[in-house]
């Protein structure tokens, strides 16, 4: 890359907006160079564009190379047809921008572990990243869709791999396994399902080039359970599109709040979206309620992995640790202890700056 860096933000919908302008003012502050650019996406995008991705968004993104988005989506926008829904537009850009690696770490941090829903002893030392397959499987299969068969309604989607896809992913499962406590568990379905059968098989192949990390296979119902009883056991959790989106959320959720996680979706080209893993919390927009430590998170990512500065996605990550360790709370990480001292999120995002300095 040449010249200043070029940001595409996405606000988005919901609290997205409100999120990403803390994440901003961040990432302005550790990387003043950085030039910034605002496009439209999702529901905001349809109401004023006619649709949740427009060419010319598209066409920035590509050009820019890094974007930051808040979140999609909306009961508002719940009646459309599911073709020109907000999150449609997420779909879309990720697929044209090629971005297949999905990374979705989830830590607890010490000052948290009391905010996790299961007890402390059971998350403490919870430091695993979630690698989801993010431009295939079932979220982009064809066939999809609604039929009419023998006079009978039905819908369907085809859940499918082919065995590059699943090479590319799981190279970059094992790459980051290296990087850490080299242990990738692979989560399937395969007692039940052929594609998640090929899969595996694919990912012990590439595995083979990996000798030196650890892989297990697990089933996705398994892990599900495994992670409310020892999350902190896992490293890297390598997952298709859907199940994916779903482990991500549950790990998220034992961190202490869904607010808390950044994501960073990745490909072969210089390029990247960091999004946090929360949705667009339509009931709390606008209330200053939202937790912007996710997105600024986000921030963090877009230095290590889009500028390639991890020493200030180091320092990022630090200034939020020291504002948890301070007592600040949004709402949804106060659990009513002592020492609590409550935030909006306005607030939370100054607070943040100010560590950092
Ligand atoms: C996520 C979200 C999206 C997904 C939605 C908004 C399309 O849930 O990023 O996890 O399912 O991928
Ligand atoms: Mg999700």
């Amino acid at each position: 890359m040449t010249g200043a860096p070029r940001v595409l933000l996405l606000p988005g919908d919901g609290i997205g907006p409100e999120v990403l302008e803390e994440g901003r003012a961040v990432l302005q502050a550790v990387a003043p160079d950085v030039r910034f650019e605002e496009a439209r996406i999702g529901g905001a995008a349809i109401d004023a564009e006619g649709a949740p991705l427009s060419e010319e968004t598209l066409a920035r993104a590509l050009e820019c190379g890094l974007v930051l988005l808040g979140a999609v989506g909306g009961p508002r926008w719940s009646h459309l047809d599911p073709s020109i829904s907000p999150e449609k537009g997420l779909l879309r850009m990720r697929k044209e921008l090629e971005l297949y690696a999905n990374l979705r770490p989830a830590r607890v941090v010490r000052a948290l572990a009391d905010a996790s829903p299961l007890r402390r002893e059971n998350v403490e030392g919870v430091d695993m990243l979630v690698v989801r397959e993010l431009t295939g499987g079932i979220y982009y299969g064809e066939p999809r869709g609604r039929e009419m068969r023998d006079g009978v309604p039905r819908a369907l989607n085809t859940m499918v791999y082919s065995e590059p896809e699943i090479v590319r992913i799981a190279r970059v499962a094992f790459e980051t396994a290296r990087g850490r406590r080299r242990l990738l568990t692979n989560i399937h379905k395969a007692n039940v399902l052929e594609v998640c059968a090929f899969w595996n098989e694919v990912v012990t192949k590439v595995s083979r080039e990996y000798l030196d990390v650890e892989l297990e296979h697990q089933l996705v119902d398994s892990a599900a359970m495994v992670l409310l009883r020892d999350a902190p056991r896992f490293d890297v959790v390598l997952c298709p599109n859907l199940f994916g989106d779903i482990l991500s959320d549950e790990a998220a959720m034992i961190t202490g709040s869904l607010g808390m996680l950044p994501s960073a979706s990745l490909g072969d080209e210089q390029r990247g979206l960091f999004e946090p893993v929360h949705g667009s919390a339509p009931d709390i927009a606008g209330q200053d309620r939202a937790n912007p430590l996710a997105a600024i998170l986000c921030v963090a990512m877009l230095c290590r992995y889009g500028l390639d500065r991890p020493e200030v996605a180091d320092r990022v990550e630090r200034a939020v640790e020291a504002v948890l360790e301070e007592g600040f709370r949004t709402p949804d990480l106060a659990r009513g202890r002592s020492g609590e001292r409550p935030v909006g999120t306005r607030e939370m995002g100054k607070r943040v700056r100010e560590a950092l300095a």
